[in-house]
C-alpha cells in the first residue's frame, strides 16, 4: 500500500503546481495525500514568494522563475519538479544549499523529437512541402523529378543520446541506412555504424540530422564548410539548439541548391511568447519547413511529463528517493515498513557518516538499511532505524557541523 503523506509526517502536506502542469500530476500526488493547489498561469518572484510558505512541493514549468531570493523565504520547500527538460529557471546551486531537490523529465519528449524528425525527413525527400504549396495555388505539378524514397538512403546522425539513437533505431526500421558521429564513445544501435568525424557523416549522408546538446562549446558547430562538405542534393535537420547552425550559411545552400531541402525547429533568438512575430533569413525558402521549437511539444509527451516529475516529487518527499534528481547526490531508496527513515543531506568532508552513526548510537538506536550517496560537494544518507525516533535525535542530527538538512520521511 502506498504511504500517505500526512499520515508519514503527521501534518498538511501542501502542493503548488504551476503554468498548467497536466493534471495527471495533480492526481498523482493528491492519491499520495498532498493537498494541491494549481494554478494556470506562471508567478512572478513577489507573489510567488508569498505563496510557498507552508507548501513542501512545488511544480513549474519554463517560466516561472525560482532564485535564490524566493528560496530564502521557502522554508517549508522539499522539492521542486520542473515540468519540462531545462532547469535554467531554478537556481539549482541555491536549491541543493537549503536541501531542496529538484527534478524534471530528461526523456519525456523524446520519442516526440524522433517523430517530427521522422516526419520531415520523408517530407523533404518526397518534396511534400514544394508540391503542398504548388496545389494550393493551383497548380498540378505531376512529376517525379527529385522525389525519393527513404528506403536505402543515409542518414547521418550527429549527437547519438537519448534523440539521435533513438531515431537510429526508427530510421533503420523503415529501411534507412544509419551513419552517426558523437563526440562521446556511443554503442551503436543495430545496424548503425559509428564515423570517427563529424566529416565523415558529411561526405556519405543524404540526410544529416543535429542532435547534440546545448553544451557551449557547440555554438557555431555547423557553418559554411560544413555545408560545403555535404554531398549536393542533400538534406539538412536541426531540432537540438539553435545557436549550433549559421543560418546565414545554411540559406546560401538552399539557395544556391547545394542542398535539396531543410528543416529547422530551433533558432539562435526565438520570440519569447505565442503569436509574437518570429524574423528569421531561412522564412519563404523553398523546400525548408520551419517550425516554432515544437519538437518536443505533444499531449503525450505533456503527459508523460506530468506523471513522470510528479512520481520523482512523490518519491523524495516520501521515500527519501534522489533518482534522477538534477542538484542532489543519486540515491534509490525504495519504501521499507516498520522503521522509521532519516534523510541526511550533508557537506561532503570526511567523517560525517561516521558522526551521524556516532548520534544513532548515543540514543541507542538500532541501524537496520544504511545508503550513501555524494556529488560534489553534497554528500546524503538515507538510513533506516528500528523503533522510535523523537524530536531530540532529529535535532541532534541538526545541529552536527556539516549537516545541511534533515528529513524525517516515515
Ligand atoms: N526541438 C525540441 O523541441 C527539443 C526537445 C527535446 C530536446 N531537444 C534538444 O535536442 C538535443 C538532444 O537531446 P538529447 O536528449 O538526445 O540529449 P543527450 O544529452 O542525450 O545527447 C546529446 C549527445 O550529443 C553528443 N554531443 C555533444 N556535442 C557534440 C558534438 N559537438 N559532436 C558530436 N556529438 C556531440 C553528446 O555526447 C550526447 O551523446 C539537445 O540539444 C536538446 O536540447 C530539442
Amino acid at each position: 500500500m502506498p504511504q500517505d503523506a500526512a499520515a508519514v509526517t503527521g501534518g498538511r502536506r501542501r502542493a503548488l503546481l504551476l503554468e498548467n502542469i497536466h493534471p495527471d500530476a495533480r492526481t498523482l500526488l493528491s492519491e499520495a495525500g498532498w493537498e494541491v493547489e494549481t494554478a494556470t498561469g506562471a508567478l512572478g518572484e513577489a507573489e510567488l514568494a508569498q505563496r510557498l510558505p507552508g507548501v513542501q512541493l512545488l511544480g513549474i514549468r519554463s517560466t516561472t522563475h525560482v532564485s535564490e531570493s524566493v528560496l530564502e523565504t521557502a522554508r517549508d520547500l522539499e522539492a521542486i519538479g520542473a515540468f519540462c527538460i531545462g532547469t535554467n529557471q531554478i537556481d539549482l546551486f541555491a536549491a541543493a544549499a537549503r536541501g531542496v531537490a529538484v527534478f524534471n523529465a530528461p526523456y519525456s519528449n523524446t520519442r516526440s523529437v524522433v517523430e517530427l524528425a521522422l516526419a520531415e525527413i520523408i517530407a523533404l525527400t518526397r518534396r511534400l512541402t514544394v508540391k503542398d504549396r504548388l496545389m494550393h495555388d493551383g497548380v498540378w505539378d505531376k512529376s517525379a523529378v527529385g522525389a525519393h524514397e527513404v528506403r536505402g538512403r543515409r542518414l547521418g546522425i550527429v549527437g547519438y543520446g537519448n534523440i539521435g539513437s533513438q531515431l537510429s533505431v526508427v530510421a533503420e526500421a523503415l529501411g534507412m541506412s544509419v551513419f552517426f558521429y558523437d563526440s562521446a564513445d556511443k554503442l551503436a544501435m543495430g545496424n548503425a555504424r559509428r564515423c570517427g568525424s563529424l566529416g565523415e557523416v558529411l561526405d556519405v549522408a543524404d540526410v544529416v540530422t543535429l542532435h547534440v546538446d546545448g553544451r557551449a562549446g557547440n555554438s557555431g558547430l555547423f557553418g559554411e564548410e560544413e555545408f560545403a562538405r555535404m554531398r549536393p542534393g542533400s538534406i539538412f535537420l536541426n531540432l537540438s539548439r539553435g545557436f549550433v547552425v549559421d543560418h546565414d550559411a545554411l540559406r546560401r545552400h538552399i539557395v544556391s541548391g547545394h542542398l535539396a531541402g531543410a528543416a529547422v525547429d530551433v533558432f539562435p533568438t526565438e520570440p519569447k511568447g505565442r503569436g509574437e512575430a518570429f524574423e528569421s533569413q531561412l522564412r519563404g525558402l523553398p523546400n525548408v519547413i520551419l517550425t516554432p521549437h515544437v519538437g518536443g511539444s505533444t499531449e503525450e509527451a505533456q503527459e508523460d511529463i506530468g506523471r513522470f516529475v510528479a512520481a520523482k516529487l512523490r518519491d523524495y518527499a516520501l521515500h527519501g528517493s534522489t533518482t534522477l534528481s538534477v542538484n542532489m547526490p543519486s540515491l534509490a531508496s525504495e519504501e521499507r515498513t516498520g522503521t522509521v527513515r532519516l534523510a541526511h543531506l550533508h557537506h561532503n568532508v570526511p567523517g560525517v557518516l561516521a558522526g551521524i552513526n556516532r548520534v544513532l548510537a548515543d540514543a541507542a538506536v538500532n541501524i537496520e538499511g544504511q545508503q550513501l550517496s555524494t556529488r560534489g560537494d553534497l554528500g546524503y544518507v538515507v538510513t533506516d532505524i528500528a523503533g522510535h525516533c523523537d524530536g531530540e535525535l532529529v535535532r541532534r542530527l541538526e545541529a552536527l557541523p556539516e549537516t545541511v538538512r534533515v528529513r524525517r520521511i516515515s
